[in-house]
């Protein structure tokens, strides 16, 4: 691929919180006549070097869909690697995510992995509290449906109590309710592999995203790809819904 999309951003215009929809590692390793699982061994790769590349550049936050509520859906073979392959890669990459001042998170209905995985994952949480640079945010059985959901039930239990009125409930205060309470929504959204949908990934904090979605299978993903998108982002115009001529800078 052209090289050197780095050099084209403008780092005073990055958007603060990118999301990513890592697709494609089936039909990636299908290609090669290999196991589905191969796919997803070597999507490991494509998502260090996307974080490294995201921390580089100086995102604040990056959301990745690493397991989707619908993906329990998936043969019992495939989960298990998946899980296997969860666990393996954090505890590989904690090291790594220190050393580039990363911070990990994660978010969704996390009591349905695997206890192994739980521990891990709230490990490598805790080792990398103290870090100051990147949010790498995990979306693990997760959906946008879920996290939705699981913000009414919230809601509907502080006004049964007594604690809220209904009539105050507004955007931010909905917001405060979901997975993503302290990120700004993501200005970026990525999808690799393709396909044009959403898979239930942050319905509500996607409102006024950019979509971006790139042919690319996940596995061959590079921190170019990122920057190439990134790009492509910063060379749209964002009207949040007024005219060109209110939002163009002078
Ligand atoms: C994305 O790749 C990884 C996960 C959903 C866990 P897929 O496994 O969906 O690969 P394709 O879309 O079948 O090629
Ligand atoms: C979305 O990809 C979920 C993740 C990337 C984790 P899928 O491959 O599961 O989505 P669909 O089935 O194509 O909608
Ligand atoms: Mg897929």
């Amino acid at each position: 691929m052209r090289m050197g999309f780095r050099e084209h951003i403008q780092t005073e215009k990055l958007p603060q919180h990118v999301a990513i929809i890592m697709d494609g590692n089936g039909r990636w390793a299908k290609q090669k006549g290999r196991l589905r699982t191969f796919g997803h061994k070597v999507g490991v790769k494509a998502v260090r070097e996307t974080v490294e590349g995201a921390a580089e550049i100086g995102l604040k936050v990056l959301t990745l869909y690493a397991f989707s509520t619908e993906n329990w859906n998936r043969p019992k073979l495939e989960i298990n690697t998946l899980m296997n392959l969860l666990v393996e890669t954090i505890h590989q990459e904690t090291p790594r995510l220190i050393n580039n001042g990363i911070q990990l998170r994660a978010m969704g209905d996390l009591s349905q992995l695997p206890k192994n995985c739980q521990i891990q994952l709230q490990n490598s949480i805790d080792q990398t509290a103290d870090q100051t640079g990147m949010i790498l945010n995990l979306a693990l059985s997760y959906s946008a449906r879920w996290e939705i959901l699981r913000a009414v039930k919230e809601l509907a239990n502080q006004v049964r109590v007594g604690l809220l009125n209904p009539d105050d409930i507004n955007e931010a205060v909905f917001s405060k309710h979901l997975c993503t309470a302290e990120f700004p929504d993501p200005e970026l959204l990525i999808r690799t592999s393709g396909e044009q949908r959403i898979s239930n990934y942050l319905l509500w904090q996607i409102a006024y995203s950019e979509l971006y979605f790139t042919s690319c299978l996940w596995p061959d993903f590079t921190r170019e790809h990122l920057f190439e998108a990134l790009v492509a982002y910063q060379q749209r115009e964002r009207r949040f819904g007024k005219i060109s001529e209110q939002v163009a800078p002078l």
